[in-house]
């Protein structure tokens, strides 16, 4: 199956750089967090407020699986969704999976205003986020047949992405 998965940190430029990838390879974009909402008809905030984290990564996993059918998207994964090793075995089948790797700084800058991270609402933002990102970033490269660098915008990201995914 010929699906890109997007991996990385929250703020990384999943869906924003997924958006544009699809358009410029004429493939279809779903975002994993919304397609949840959708179905949960709750916001991810919502969700864990109400089921707590590991009712979300049920969600997620059942995410997971039911988008694995499907041919021709890009798929923006969530920053957690990767950290599985359930959820890598069932995405890593059904195309590429490629981490969107931005900067320590890059994202604390991107994420200094968020207020719809329920991982990100606590009293040291950046060091949550420095404590998260060790923690995560060898599980995303471990997940990822593909990397790409996440400073740069979202155009050059996208383009970045297609050659080496065309060439990989
Ligand atoms: C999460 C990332 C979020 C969302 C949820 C949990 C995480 O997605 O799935 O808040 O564990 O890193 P984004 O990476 O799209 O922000």
């Amino acid at each position: 199956m010929n699906n890109i998965i997007l991996c990385g940190f929250m703020g990384c430029g999943k869906t924003t750089v997924g958006k544009y990838l699809s358009t410029l390879a004429n493939m279809k974009f779903v975002d994993m967090d919304k397609y949840i909402e959708k179905k949960a008809d709750m916001t991810v905030s919502e969700i864990f407020e109400k089921f707590g984290e590991d009712g979300f990564r049920d969600m997620e996993h059942k995410a997971c699986l039911e988008l694995s059918r499907s041919t021709d998207y890009v798929i923006a994964s969530g920053g957690g969704t990767l950290v599985f090793d359930r959820n890598v075995e069932v995405l890593s089948k059904t195309g590429t999976i490629v981490l969107i790797d931005a900067s320590y700084e890059t994202l604390c800058n991107r994420l200094k205003n968020d207020k719809k991270r329920p991982l990100l609402q606590c009293e040291n933002r950046n060091e949550k986020i420095k404590e998260l990102l060790n923690k995560r970033m060898p599980l995303y490269k471990k997940a990822s047949a593909v990397t790409v660098n996440g400073d740069q915008s979202s155009k050059k990201v996208a383009q970045e992405i297609l050659s080496k995914v065309n060439s990989h």
